[in-house]
């Protein structure tokens, strides 16, 4: 059992909450997750790290409240217990000297982009955002990114949105990598931008998940033509390499997005 040790809210339907958690916070590496089971007979939910704290003993996770069992995860309060969490997982984010790395976020995404982002100045890299969100009241959540990324620009939520803050961006920047912790849809939308500006670009996917260790096949996809697992091989691939009508329609996200958009409208070998 893991214990609720605080929880704070950071947009209108988005929450960190600390559990305590001390072999996990020991051995975490920044772009891991960790995947909960809330009772007994609850699904298995992949959820990311958003903060360690070794010496507590604890680490903070980001929920967003977005169906049954994540909404009952957000009503626990301190003092509350978790029946498990199995973690870290995953393979960490490659923390290098990148030079200037243009970070894409939805909300959840930019809680996650934290210690990713503390991890990647401390190599030196120059750290700008595109915080995309529907939530005007994202108050709190820039703060908090702004003490650690060197500008953070906030965009809305549109495909206009996304569209032109990323042309802007990369145009008026020498920009050397891009980082899209966010929807399919701009993670998609990022992927086809770093293949044009030839960029490299890694997304962190989330896709269903139920054993978290390859078996089950729940979150096989195909990268660069070969089967992979979100679960052991990722959550981080590079984005010009998914096969994204695949992922698309093997998850939820196909219903955000148009029938015509279903199907991207370029290979690799177009750039
Ligand atoms: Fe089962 Fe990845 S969750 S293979």
């Amino acid at each position: 059992m893991n214990k609720i040790l605080s929880k704070n809210q950071l947009a209108a339907h988005t929450f960190n909450i600390e559990v305590e958690a001390p072999l996990i916070a020991r051995s975490y590496r920044a772009g891991n997750f960790v995947i909960i089971r809330i009772e007994d007979k609850s699904e298995r939910l992949p959820i990311s790290v958003s903060k360690v704290n070794p010496e507590r003993g604890s680490i903070t996770i980001v929920v967003k409240e977005v169906n049954h069992s994540t909404a009952r995860l957000v009503s626990l309060e301190p003092g509350d217990t978790i029946k498990d969490i199995v973690g870290p997982l995953g393979t960490p984010i490659k923390i290098e000297t990148y030079g200037t790395i243009l970070f894409v976020c939805d909300d959840i995404g930019s809680a996650i982009a934290i210690p990713i982002i503390s991890a990647l100045k401390k190599a030196n890299n120059r750290i700008l955002v595109l915080l995309s969100s529907e939530d005007e009241g994202i108050g709190l959540m820039m703060e908090n990114i702004r003490e650690v990324a060197d500008a953070v620009f906030y965009i809305g939520a549109n495909n206009d949105d996304i569209t032109e803050s990323l042309k802007t961006a990369l145009t008026n920047n020498k920009v050397d990598k891009i980082i899209c912790i966010s929807t399919q849809k701009f993670m998609h939308q990022s992927s086809i931008f770093s293949i044009k500006y030839q960029i490299p670009c890694d997304v962190y996917l989330r896709t269903i998940m139920v054993d978290g260790t390859g078996m089950c096949g729940a979150c096989r996809l195909t990268i660069g033509g070969k089967i992979r697992f979100v679960c052991i091989d990722g959550p981080w691939f590079d984005g010009c390499k998914i096969n994204w009508e695949e992922l698309i329609m093997r998850t939820s996200d196909v219903k955000a997005l148009k029938i015509e958009e279903k199907k991207p409208n370029y290979t690799i070998n177009d750039f």
